[in-house]
């Protein structure tokens, strides 16, 4: 990781999807609440290179909320489980090994599941 931080909460999110600052303890001024729907997604304007991507979250939910990883379009990874943190306040993270090479890219959590993506804070390259 080149250390640089992307903030949910100036990412793409789709329809339905807010920036929220309702739970304590998120990085920044908020975090991206992902409509509860199968294909809501939160998508990331990046630049590379990187070698790791981590993702901040919190699920305060008892079920893994998956998703889907996408680099400029093409899926990366399937079934990411983002498990539950045992509260909405409490934050942790999700650690991918997936490479970025030099310049823009974008990287998209779509959810696979009704429950949508967990509460999104942001994006580590
Ligand atoms: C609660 C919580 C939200 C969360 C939602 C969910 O409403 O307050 O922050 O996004 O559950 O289940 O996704």
């Amino acid at each position: 990781s080149g250390g640089v931080r992307y903030e949910a909460e100036s990412a793409s999110l789709s329809a339905g999807g807010t920036v929220d600052s309702n739970h304590a303890g998120f990085s920044g001024t908020g975090f991206a609440n992902g409509a509860n729907a199968v294909g809501s997604y939160v998508e990331w304007q990046v630049t590379g290179p990187a070698s790791a991507l981590t993702f901040g979250y919190a699920n305060g939910t008892s079920a893994a909320r998956p998703v889907d990883v996408a680099i400029d379009g093409a899926v990366v990874a399937t079934g990411v489980a983002f498990p539950p943190t045992g509260a909405w306040t409490a934050w942790s993270t999700v650690p991918k090994p997936l490479s970025l090479t030099a310049g823009p890219h974008t990287v998209r959590l779509t959810a696979t599941t009704a429950d949508g993506p967990a509460n999104l804070d942001y994006l580590d390259v």
